[in-house]
């Protein structure tokens, strides 16, 4: 990868989307928010993984749909967001109070961008993800246009 542009890959392996991850991690500009669009199962947390890794981190990173957030510090602050639980509501969205925790340079990526209010709108980077029938992801990483 050259620089981050629209694409479509499969991968074929947990470590094939761990491994896409961990190459887009090294293009991404600072402060940026991604959003991770795909239904259960489909590689979001196993992407966050990779991108943990691009980072440099030894981050052990689970799904945090019990914490809705996650942590990670390194070269950036990784947020690891997992709005699952959330009902989409204006409300739910700012009692996160996620602003608080935006500390330059972050890298703020979120599973089910869907039920955060306003999320889709301004995050920078969107990826989704289909499972095939051979149980391959097709993974299409789509910069917004403003992306730098
Ligand atoms: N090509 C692939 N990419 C990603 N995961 C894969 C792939 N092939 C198999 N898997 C497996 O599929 C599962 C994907 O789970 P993961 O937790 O990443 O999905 P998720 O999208 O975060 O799901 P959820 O919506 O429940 O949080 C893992 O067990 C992973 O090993
Ligand atoms: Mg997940």
């Amino acid at each position: 990868m050259e620089q981050l542009v629209e694409r479509e890959i499969i991968c074929k392996t947990a470590n094939e989307t761990k491994n896409l991850a961990r190459e887009v991690a090294k293009f991404l500009p600072a402060n940026s928010s991604i959003a991770l669009i795909g239904g259960l199962g489909a590689g979001k947390t196993t992407f966050v993984r990779g991108l943990a890794e691009g980072f440099g981190m030894d981050a052990n990173v689970s799904s945090p749909s019990f914490n809705i957030l996650n942590i990670y510090s390194g070269v950036v602050t990784l947020l690891h967001l997992d709005a699952y639980r959330l009902d989409g509501s204006p409300q739910a969205t700012d009692g996160l109070m996620l602003e608080d925790f935006l500390i330059p340079p972050y890298c703020l990526v979120a599973e089910w961008p869907e039920l955060l209010h306003g999320f889709l709108d301004r995050c920078g980077l969107k990826i989704f993800f289909t499972v095939g029938s051979d149980f391959s992801r097709r993974i299409i990483i789509r910069p917004a246009k403003c992306w730098n």
